[in-house]
C-alpha cells in the first residue's frame, strides 16, 4: 500500500469531509464523530460523486407504527442523484424492508459496497494508504 497525505488533521474535525484526487480515483475521506473512514467517490447506482451527498442519519425499523427509530446519525452517506444511503463505516447500502404484502417473486437483493481504504493520522496529518 502507498501512504498518501491528505491534510493536517485539524482541517478535518468530527462531521467533516474533505474530498481529494489520488491518482485517477477520486476518494472522500470522512470523519465520523472522530474516526476516519475513507470511501470511493463514486455511487454504486449510476455514478454520482456520491461523496458530494448529505451526511446524518437514517431511520430504521421502528417496533410499531407511529414509532421512529432515527439512528446512525452522522455516519449515513446519502447520494446527491436519488438519495441511496451508504454507512460510511462499512460501505454498504442501508435498505430498509417494507412489509408489503402483494404477489411475490423470487429476487436475489445485492448490495453494492463503496470501496474502503485504510486512513489514519500520523503526526497530526490524515494519510489515506491506497
Ligand atoms: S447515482 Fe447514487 S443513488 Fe443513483
Amino acid at each position: 500500500m502507498k501512504r498518501h497525505e491528505i491534510c493536517p488533521a485539524a482541517e478535518l474535525g468530527p462531521g467533516e469531509r474533505k474530498i481529494v484526487e489520488i491518482g485517477k480515483r477520486s476518494i472522500g475521506v470522512f470523519n465520523v464523530h472522530g474516526e476516519l473512514y475513507a470511501v470511493k467517490n463514486v455511487c454504486p447506482h449510476q455514478g454520482a460523486e456520491l461523496c458530494k451527498g448529505t451526511v446524518g442519519g437514517t431511520m430504521l425499523p421502528a417496533d410499531g407504527p407511529g414509532e421512529y427509530n432515527y439512528a446512525m446519525d452522522g455516519q449515513v452517506l446519502r447520494c446527491p442523484w436519488h438519495f441511496w444511503e451508504f454507512d460510511i463505516k462499512t460501505g454498504e447500502m442501508i435498505f430498509v424492508p417494507e412489509p408489503y404484502r402483494v404477489k411475490t417473486y423470487d429476487v436475489a437483493l445485492e448490495k453494492p459496497q463503496l470501496e474502503h481504504f485504510d486512513v489514519g493520522v500520523e503526526d497530526n496529518v490524515v494519510v489515506v494508504y491506497l
